[in-house]
């Protein structure tokens, strides 16, 4: 996978970058740039927001601040290059990422996207340079960079190679397997400590058992988070 994150602040990816399961996924062949919008501001001083129309307190991410950079990156119009791949706006009152949305932009081969900063973007970046305006959740962040993060944890850590075992991808909180319901208990050495003791049912070896303990447990914790139980 091709990702492009547009921001103000390209060296906050440094870290990000550098975490095991981003730095797997780079190796095997996926792809993170950071763009920085001021390095193509067509405004004097770097300037990249302006204070808004009508008034009211912060200031907002210009159009043509994000059309330059999206133009000076891809060498084509933004308005067509949205035929070409998703390019994402964050922000708070987008559609909020979930599981679903998460494996739907995990199978694109490529993902622009768009940090806001301050009191965000001007509203002609998500309605004419945008194809999805995402959010992380209902509450307010000072700016997209954390939110992009987010994105792209969730969603190339989905890619082959990216986790050690395959397999943690499949049965996983959320997933099909356990009928999207968060994930069962997990528990390690040692078995009693402090004398809280790991389930009997764990240390048997009886696979069928576990097995359906495992769902058993999922299921509930579906039912207590509100989630969506078992069929
Ligand atoms: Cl994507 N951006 C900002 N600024 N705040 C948020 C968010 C995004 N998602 C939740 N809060």
């Amino acid at each position: 996978m091709d990702v492009d994150v547009f921001t103000l602040f390209p060296e906050w990816f440094g870290w990000f970058t550098s975490q095991r399961h981003v730095a797997n996924a780079l190796e095997a062949g996926s792809a993170l740039r950071c763009v920085s919008y001021r390095d193509h501001t067509p405004l004097t001083g770097g300037q990249v927001d302006d204070t808004p129309f009508g008034g009211g307190a912060g200031m907002v991410l210009r159009v043509d601040v994000v059309d330059a950079a999206l133009r000076a990156h891809y060498d084509c119009d933004p308005v067509q290059l949205r035929r070409q791949r998703r390019v994402i706006a964050l922000t708070p009152g987008g559609r909020v990422l979930d599981e679903a949305l998460v494996n739907e932009l995990a199978a694109e081969p490529a993902l622009t996207l768009l940090c806001g900063r301050y009191e965000g973007f001007d509203e002609r970046i998500v309605e004419h340079l945008a194809t999805d305006a995402i959010s992380i959740g209902r509450y307010v962040l000072a700016g997209g960079e954390l939110a992009a993060m987010v994105v792209c944890d969730a969603v190339m850590r989905k890619l082959p190679g990216a986790l050690g075992h395959e397999n943690s991808v499949l049965e996983e909180s959320f997933t099909d397997a356990l009928g999207g319901a968060p994930e069962y208990p997990h528990y390690t050495r040692p078995a009693d400590y402090r004398g809280w003791p790991v389930p009997d049912v764990l240390l048997s070896g009886h696979h069928e058992r576990i097995r359906t303990w495992r769902l058993e447990q999922s299921r509930r914790r579906g039912d207590a988070a509100g989630g969506r139980p078992l069929p």
